[in-house]
């Protein structure tokens, strides 16, 4: 059942023209397509292989070639293949089936949002539509007739330019839609309903005018700006950065409130997710613009990063992704501030991504088989495959690294290639060799790197040892510095004739290629403490024991801002082992003094900006927490975590009030960098003062919520009271922020998350309540992260409970959700998935749960390979 990387073979057909006409109807869509088609001869010469076509819950109506209608013993239909078996060199193929969108609740390929048509075609939902040479590898000129009811949909849309519109009979319409890129089917992409659009410009380097339309639902029109503003900003930025301009006169986005990725790449027509594209301040946080800013920066970059060059097949998925994801984070850091954005990819690669490669989905970047495409759209193909683009970025600088992105984009123009092409174009560029460092895509598992250092104070020589743990050994660029006793960096030479030829180590740049490597510095005046793996460098876990006091220098001094954010962690790190410690052997715990006075200094300095102070006051996560162990007690690091946070609150609490009142001016809102990181040190420091038993400070909290005019500050105070245990006043404001915005879904889904993923509100009673809530509905996928994932991901001594029930209320909505959705069935079974990693009894009863999914009837291929994989006896 599974599909491997190594049995590709090139299409045997090619088709050079898709011409599509969609008449939609309330209870069924009629598709005919028309196509045309030859054999591809360049790649199988003297082959005369049927014509195989994939199609899924499609009825079939008619088959012709060449404008005759084939009989029944000319083709084979079952499961999901026609197969035609009879074919010439070149003909054309036309098709009608029906479909129906109004009843398609696993949102692929076409289906209905509210009141409006809308596709998902990527990965494989093309091939629900229509039948097709449903691979990346087939590229064509898509040509798109769509006919509706003009009062109900008014607006026609699909890829490229409009070329033709007309009224037909019984107030039907017609728009026809041209796309002259090539392009394969999952880019393909078709929109009907009665929708306003909010409309721009922009200009493109060659002086050519782009329109530039994002198309709502009416009420929404007043959520569009922002994304309007950052579309233009991406549009400018990669043309700055990467010298790549726009290519169409027109280009779309549609917000959808049904959706179940963040947004998608269609040519010239994005379709998103209404909660990556609709804000304005009233309802909209600091976070969402954020988020919206990259997304929409994601799916513009993709128009030369995975459609004018794609990908080969599915294996290739990180060459568009990864990159992609790299491109957005750039631009990300550009627009704000680089540091905040290094340490939260490094967070997600370490609580997210360090877990999934060490569970049963681990795989490879570029992944040997799978069973369902759609669960390779994972953490490891995104950012672990973002992160290995960062790398080749800093082996090869920024200069050399655009060279090899413009050589790339120049020689695939119009091309569906692989991973490795990408590497030998920065490699050509280049003139160097990326051979041993392509093993990053090839492996799983996250390498650890073992330091140990050796100053000798006679011969004044400072010693590294490098330790990787893999036997055959990765390529691991390791940014580090020395810092001497001032504070300062201190200049380091290597030791001549200690390093062998293949070492490298340039501007502050250790390129580690052996299994165990030495660095020797020479004329080091006194003992230095090193600085290791800045900026996150690489995608590992390294090692070196730090005393809790060279973490309270590097906080200081570090001239890395994610290393001095990174000794923050690890001294905090440190302090709950301890305090987890203390508990299990039922002493009294005691908070070292140390972490206390590391905070307050943090809070002391004015030379680092809002944003990183907020990031650095933040202990680490209970998921980060739980990824450094080896086997997984939720409860105790909780409770060590929530000990460590109070004793905190507690001995800040007048500073961190006195921060508060600095930072809580009146101002009009912007959702400009500036601003947003004062809000966020502000909150920061809101959420502690409540982990106090100080009143007041929940005063604070109140007053903010009744006075504030952005989501931002307060939804702050709101999560600040759900958090805490204030229940008089998160109860209230709960209500009272209900009444006022059950009108906006959007919002709507941030008040159930909030309930959802805190400890006092996301207990089994409460997830039933709001399961059960008017505003809660199983079929829309927001609602389901919103209720469901948030009580998963963020509830997590509920979800953990001892007596099993948030394990099973999970596995409960997982089967119902299997025929519903089955791609959001499938993500649920993450969180359970990973039960080998927890204390026993925990992970017995996840293993019960998994095991009565697995019994039942009709799972789909998405639960199921990530079930069965669980399940797996190692
Ligand atoms: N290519 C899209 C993006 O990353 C993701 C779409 C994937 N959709 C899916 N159903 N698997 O921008
Ligand atoms: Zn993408």
């Amino acid at each position: 059942e599974s599909i491997y990387l190594k049995d590709y073979q090139a299409p045997h057909f090619v088709i050079e023209e898709t011409h599509l006409r969609f008449d939609l109807f309330e209870d069924y869509a009629q598709v005919d397509s028309r196509l045309v088609m030859r054999r591809n001869r360049e790649q199988h010469e003297n082959v005369e292989a049927p014509l195989v076509l994939v199609g899924k819950q499609l009825e079939l109506l008619a088959i012709a070639i060449d404008g005759v209608r084939l009989s029944d013993d000319e083709y084979l239909l079952e499961d999901e293949l026609l197969t035609i078996h009879k074919v010439s060199d070149s003909f054309e193929l036309e098709i009608s089936n029906r479909i129906e969108p109004q009843n398609n609740t696993a949102l692929e390929g076409l289906y209905k949002s509210g009141g409006m048509f809308c596709t998902q075609c990527e990965a494989e939902g093309f091939r629900r539509i229509t039948y097709y040479l449903d691979r990346p590898d087939v590229m064509s000129i898509f040509t798109t007739e769509v006919i509706a009811d003009k009062a109900k949909y008014p607006i026609l849309l699909s890829n490229g330019n409009a070329i033709a519109q007309g009224d037909l009979e019984n107030g039907r319409h017609s728009v026809s839609w041209h796309d002259p890129h090539r392009k394969p089917c999952y880019l393909f992409a078709l929109v009907a309903g009665d929708l306003m659009v909010k409309e721009g410009s922009f200009m493109t380097m060659n002086g050519r005018k782009v329109e530039l339309k994002i198309f709502v639902e009416p009420q929404n029109i007043d959520k569009t700006e922002y994304a309007m503003d950052a579309l233009k900003r991406s549009m400018k930025w990669d043309e700055d950065k990467y010298g790549r301009e726009y290519d169409l006169d027109i280009f779309m986005i549609v917000a959808v409130d049904d959706f179940n990725m963040g947004a998608m790449e269609n040519k010239g027509l994005n379709i998103f997710n209404s909660s990556c594209v609709l804000a304005n301040p009233q309802t909209a946080t600091d976070a969402s613009y954020l988020r919206i800013e990259a997304i929409v920066a994601h799916e513009y970059f993709h128009n030369w990063s995975g459609n004018r060059v794609t990908c080969r097949d599915w294996f290739q998925l990180s060459l568009k992704e990864g990159f992609t994801v790299y491109r957005d984070s750039q631009f990300t850091a550009d627009m704000n501030s680089a540091a905040v954005k290094r340490i939260e990819d490094a967070s997600i690669m370490r609580t997210v991504q360090f877990a999934e490669d060490a569970g049963p989905m681990a795989h490879p970047v570029q992944p040997d088989s799978f069973m369902e495409i759609a669960n390779f759209y994972t953490v490891t193909i995104y950012e672990k495959g973002s992160e290995i683009v960062g790398m080749i970025h800093k082996l090869l600088g920024a200069k050399g690294f655009r060279k090899g992105s413009d050589l790339y984009f120049e020689r695939h123009d119009g091309q569906a290639v692989t991973i490795n092409e990408f590497v030998s174009a920065m490699e050509d560029a280049n003139g160097t060799s990326l051979t041993q460092f392509k093993r990053w895509y090839k492996s799983a598992g996250t390498p650890v790197v073992n330091v140990e250092s050796y100053y000798d104070s006679a011969a004044k020589t400072y010693t590294l040892t490098f330790n990787q743990s893999c036997d055959e050994p990765f390529l691991i660029p390791i940014e580090l510095g020395l810092i001497g006793r001032n504070g300062q960096d201190i200049n380091a030479e290597l030791a001549a004739g200690l390093i062998n030829k293949r070492d490298a180590y340039k501007k502050g740049i250790f390129q580690l290629t052996e299994k165990e490597q030495v660095l020797v510095f020479t004329d080091v005046k006194e003992e230095p403490v090193p600085s290791l793996l800045r900026d996150f460098s690489a995608p590992i876990k390294l090692n070196y024991d730090y005393s809790r006091d060279q973490l309270m220098f590097l906080m200081q001094h570090d001239s890395d801002g994610f290393n001095r954010w990174d000794a923050g962690q690890n001294l905090a790190l440190d302090v709950i082992y301890e305090v987890m410690q203390q508990f299990s052997d039922g002493t009294q715990p005691k908070v070292d003094g140390r972490l206390i006075t590391a905070y307050f200094s943090v809070l002391k300095r004015d030379d680092i900006d809002h944003a990183m102070l907020a990031k650095m006051l933040l202990l680490p996560s209970v998921s980060y927490i739980g990824e450094t162990q080896d086997v997984i007690d939720i409860l105790a690091i909780n409770q060590a975590r929530s000990y460590v946070q109070s004793v905190l609150a507690e001995a800040l609490a007048e500073k961190l009030a006195e921060l508060y009142k600095k930072l809580n001016v009146q101002q009009s809102y912007l959702p400009e960098p500036e601003q947003m990181a004062q809000r966020g040190l502000k909150n920061a420091a809101l959420s502690y003062l409540l982990k106090t038993d100080h009143k007041k400070y929940c005063d604070l909290a109140v007053t903010q919520f009744e006075n504030s005019d952005n989501m931002t500050d307060s939804m702050a105070a709101l999560a600040s009271m759900v958090n805490s245990g204030y229940k008089a006043q998160a109860e209230s404001a709960l209500e009272s922020f209900y009444d006022k915005w059950q009108a906006e879904p959007l919002v709507v889904n941030q008040w159930l998350a909030v309930q959802a993923g805190s400890a006092e509100y996301g207990t089994i009673e409460n997830i039933n309540k709001l399961l059960e809530h008017e505003a809660f509905d199983i079929k829309n996928p927001n609602k389901v992260r919103s209720v469901i994932g948030a009580f998963a991901g963020q509830s997590l001594i509920n979800f953990h409970a001892l007596d099993g029930s948030g394990y099973q209320l999970l596995a409960d909505k997982i089967i119902l959700l299997n025929q519903l959705n089955p791609q959001i069935a499938s993500r649920l079974v993450s969180p359970l998935s990973k039960w080998r990693r927890y204390v026993d009894s925990q992970a017995q009863q996840m293993k019960q749960q998994l095991q009565r999914i697995m019994a039942q009837n009709n799972l789909s291929k998405d639960v199921y390979e990530v079930v069965s994989k669980s399940l797996i006896e190692k």
